[in-house]
């Protein structure tokens, strides 16, 4: 039997339809509903209309009824399209250390960086690493965010990346928001590996991925391109197998050092990820590509350094979407829309534009078209905030907390006070 829920009056619904999926957007581009009933069906957005009319018909169809009796804005439920929370231990050693004048990359050639992370993660049992995703995706769920990538990354080993993905896959199982895996086997050679880079590449194209497939664990591929993990030229045979394999590709680029890019273009991936270092170049090639720019806001403030120019990127013509890229060593903040709102305030973004980076735009870089958008059709995944100005949202930077989070038509976090 069909499940119907209904949820209004929603002061004003921020839909995010009809609006571009590359470029710049106008402040006043967004089509505002105000006085809104959105009912759903199954998890899918049936109706959204006018509170009055659709509220009667929604008790006909024996909706579980949720009224608002404050006003509340409603969003599409926030997509973090690039994190790695997945792993064990602390790096609050290598922050002081950068803090007090080590840059990332001599830190990593010390031994301390994403290394330290593969060491604790590899002791980790599953169950231990099931818990700390379950934890912090309940972070991101009281900030509105429903869907959330994963990547694994830190075991870089065929059975620790194995183990890493299970854990992403039994967490995704038993929490209210889709996970995304992604596996990021190739995010540095590991020290304990005897061969080159060729070599582990191989291994993990030859080996690995076939597992993953015949598991069902992930369905994409990252890379870390850069001085220190792998080159455009030891990469690129890399993902071109991993996309004869059938995988969908992103890839970590252009983070201190230009190249990585140029290689997401080369073999088509769906998003080029940091971009902090891209040049004027390198912008104009993405936005002349159908890669999507994903700028990562969380990395500049945990490391300390320039934002990934997504203005330049915007006025170009590229897509952008934002997200947290939550991780133990470059970003351990984890808060998507106060990132967003700083990058935005930073680099001069529109309302809409950073709307559409945590919401249709980062779901395009998940190649997912069920949601990112409040339409008919649509998923019913949606965040409301206590506010009846949209504007507000980002103009508290994050602290304007979300009262409800609804997953497939269900709330699934409500703020302690509402
Ligand atoms: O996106 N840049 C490479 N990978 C991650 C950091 C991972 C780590 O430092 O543990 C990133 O910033
Ligand atoms: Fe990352």
């Amino acid at each position: 039997m069909a499940e119907y829920s209904y949820f209004g009056p929603i002061a004003e619904l921020v839909s995010m339809d009809a609006l571009p999926l590359k470029g710049a957007i106008q402040e006043n581009a967004l089509g505002l509903l105000t006085r809104q009933g959105v009912l759903a069906r199954n998890g899918m957005i049936q109706e959204i209309g006018e509170h009055e009319k659709l509220l009667p018909f929604a008790k006909k169809a024996g909706a579980e009824i949720h009224i608002f009796d404050t006003p509340l804005v409603a969003l599409p439920g926030l997509i973090d399209c690039h994190t790695h929370i997945c792993f064990s231990g602390s790096r609050a050693r290598d922050y002081a250390l950068r803090n007090a004048g080590s840059t990332y990359l001599e830190i990593a050639k010390a031994g301390g960086g994403i290394w330290d992370t593969v060491t604790r993660t590899r002791q980790a049992l599953e169950g231990e690493l099931i818990r700390g995703i379950t934890t912090r995706v309940g972070k991101h769920i009281s900030q509105g965010v429903t869907t959330i990538e994963v990547k694994s990354g830190y075991g870089l080993t065929t059975e620790e990346e194995l183990k890493m993905l299970r854990a992403i896959r039994k967490a995704g199982d038993s929490v209210p928001a889709d996970l995304i895996s992604t596996c990021l086997a190739a995010h540095m050679l590991p020290r304990d590996y005897a061969g080159s880079s060729k070599e582990y590449l191989e291994m993990l194209g030859n080996e690995l991925l076939p597992r993953i497939t015949e598991e069902g664990l992930s369905k994409r591929v990252d890379a870390f391109v850069e001085e220190g993990a792998f080159s455009p030229s030891d990469i690129l045979p890399y993902l071109e197998k991993a996309k004869g394999l059938g995988f969908e590709i992103t890839v970590h680029a252009d983070q201190f050092t230009t190249g990585g890019s140029q290689v997401a273009i080369d073999c088509q991936a769906l998003s080029a990820d940091h971009l902090e270092a891209s040049t004027p170049k390198e912008v104009s090639a993405l936005a002349q590509s159908d890669v999507i720019a994903v700028a990562l806001p969380g990395a500049s403030l945990g490391l300390g350094c320039g934002f990934t120019p997504a203005r330049a990127l915007l006025d170009a013509g590229a897509s952008l979407a934002i997200a947290s890229d939550h991780n133990p060593g470059s970003a351990p903040m984890g808060q998507l829309l106060t990132q967003a709102a700083i990058l935005g305030a930073r680099e001069k973004l529109t309302t809409p534009e950073v709307f559409a980076g945590i919401t249709f735009r980062a779901a395009a870089a998940l190649n997912l078209s069920d949601r990112g958008i409040l339409r008919k059709g649509m998923l019913t995944d949606m965040v409301l905030f206590p506010t009846n100005d949209h504007r507000e949202i980002l103009y508290h930077q994050g602290s304007l907390q979300p009262v409800y989070t609804i997953k497939k038509g269900k709330i699934v976090y409500s703020k302690p006070e509402a």
